[in-house]
């Protein structure tokens, strides 16, 4: 089933999927993404069957700008939504960038809290309750499906949120959102929140309402559900939870909640669980986040059982110490894929299983990359394949890649790295010393690509088992309070490294071309 006017969507049950990886995820300081990187995001979550994409915040900048309509160009189910704060400007740029939605919404936001309006809006009332109907009408003017937000709704006085919320569905308002945007509720008042919003406000069954919920005390999820049980019937959410500081709520895990609960929880969403593990994977990549080993639905060790008792248990029937399968959320048996002597053909076939369509060209580098992975390492499983292919979706469009790399290691010392870096097109070498040969590496790539950001992490994991396997390594770099996250993986930890480190580089650059807009000032 499609449903593609989630707003008209009055099934008392269904609950729509908003999210907002690609808006509010990618806030997440070293989440990052690139222009192609979040089209990519975009097709897996149409395809996954969110109901609304928020694609980006048209005003922040002209990347946001381009990859906002890009994203409307071609997505094919799911509306589009562009964030703008309550503002002319902001509002006319997210409807410009909308334009060729097959289903737009422009959502627009306000602060409604004492402590909000006061420090940051620096704004009476009564002229956030104007800007509340001027923003509105004023997206009405563009589109039929407007979602207006009370930012910091949670710590909103009461009557004032009733007034706000009443204003916005007046002036048109389709959906209203109430987000704990400081993650401070608990599930019962947030519960309570929205039924009193629903009782109180007497145009309130004219609007969808939506939760937004933040982590900062681990709540996102049991708040956002919670909130569906006072009445709202749209969930914001992100793969894998991502977002500002302890992130959102997390789509897999509300998504898997109503379907493995029914009693408890019974409502429907559009989701194809199948494909939660390979949205979870594409996103790590893309924003170079790991998922932490025992994350619910989609960590590593969601689905594995390691004590004797609880394997005994699982080898005589699976419902002892599982509650949904593995494979109802995507995961595949760890398996032996292909050789050396595998084909093109057998290896774009592989793809398609793991649910990647790559490009002719995409196709061609990534497998040539098989082909020397299969060489290097005896055994490959899928996992490889995946790292080895994410790895080559992330840097397809990079300026600066890593061509040649030579390292001196060991305990004569001093560690020495020969470079060459292909930079726009141009290849360029520089040999480096440094104290360890990863040291050198960084070393040899800042004497060629000259910055001054600061590493903050370094980490290495092994993508499988065996001392051949894929070392999949995290680098973090900041600037200028802006911090980036890149991502490398190769069966030598050190060619990885490298890898990393440029990836991260290739993402400074898209970052600095974009600014965070203030908030809105009276006046
Ligand atoms: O957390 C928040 O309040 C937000 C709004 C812009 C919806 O992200
Ligand atoms: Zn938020």
């Amino acid at each position: 089933m499609t449903d593609n006017n989630p707003s008209a969507h009055r099934d008392a049950d269904r609950v729509v999927i908003f999210d907002t990886t690609l808006r509010d995820g990618e806030q997440s300081p070293g989440a990052s993404m690139t222009f192609e990187e979040k089209l990519e995001v975009a097709d897996i979550l149409d395809e996954l069957g969110v109901d609304i994409i928020e694609a980006g915040f048209p005003i922040a900048s002209q990347g946001d700008f381009e990859s906002v309509s890009e994203i409307a160009k071609r997505v094919k189910n799911a509306t589009i939504a562009g964030l703008a704060r309550a503002a002319a400007k902001d509002i006319d740029r997210c409807a410009e960038a909308l334009r060729h939605a097959r289903n737009a919404r422009i959502h627009t936001f306000i602060s409604t809290s004492p402590v909000h309006m006061k420090y940051k809006l620096q704004m009476e009332p009564e002229k956030v309750l104007e800007m509340i109907a001027s923003s509105v009408s004023r997206a009405r003017n563009h589109v039929a499906d407007v979602e207006w937000s009370a930012e910091d709704g949670t710590r909103t006085e009461h009557d004032f949120l009733c007034r706000c919320v009443e204003t916005a569905i007046n002036a048109g308002a389709t959906t209203i959102n109430i987000p704990d945007t400081v993650g401070y509720a608990t599930p019962q008042e947030y519960e309570a929140l929205f039924r009193m919003v629903r009782e109180r406000v007497p145009n309130a069954d004219k609007a969808v309402f939506s939760v937004h919920c933040h982590d900062d005390l681990g709540l996102a999820v049991s708040n956002s559900l919670a909130g569906v049980r006072g009445g709202a019937r749209q969930i914001e959410c992100t793969i894998n939870g991502i977002g500002e500081r302890a992130g959102n709520a997390a789509l897999e895990e509300v998504v898997m909640a109503m379907r493995t609960r029914p009693d408890a929880l019974p409502y429907r969403t559009n989701i194809d669980a199948k494909l939660l593990t390979r949205a979870s994977k594409l996103v790590s990549a893309v924003t170079s986040f790991p998922v932490q080993y025992n994350k619910a639905i989609v960590g590593r060790n969601a689905f594995a059982h390691e004590s004797g008792i609880h394997q005994d248990g699982m080898l005589k029937n699976a419902h002892t110490y599982e509650i949904m399968t593995p494979e109802s959320v995507g995961v595949s048996k760890t398996s032996l894929v292909m050789g050396k002597h595998s084909g093109r053909h057998a290896f774009k076939e592989k793809l398609k299983e793991l649910g990647y369509e790559l490009g002719e060209n995409a196709l061609e580098d990534a497998f040539k990359r098989f082909k020397d992975l299969a060489d290097r390492k005896k055994l490959v499983y899928d996992e490889d394949i995946v790292a080895l292919v994410d790895d080559e979706i992330v840097t397809a469009n990079d300026h600066i890649k890593v061509a040649a790399l030579t390292v001196i290691a060991g305990t004569a010392g001093p560690q020495t790295a020969a470079l060459t870096l292909d930079i726009d097109g141009e290849k360029k070498t520089h040999q480096a010393t440094g104290n360890g040969p990863v040291d050198a590496i960084f070393n040899a790539i800042k004497a060629l690509a000259p910055h001054e950001a600061a590493l903050e992490l370094f980490q290495v994991h092994a993508v499988t088992e065996g001392t051949d396997a894929q070392a999949e390594v995290s680098v973090r770099l900041s600037e200028d309070g802006k911090s980036v996250t890149g991502r490398g993986a190769d069966p030598d930890t050190l060619v990885a490294s490298a890898r990393a480190y440029v990836a991260a580089l290739n993402k400074l650059i898209v970052k600095r071309a974009k600014t965070k807009p203030e908030a809105m000032k009276a006046g």
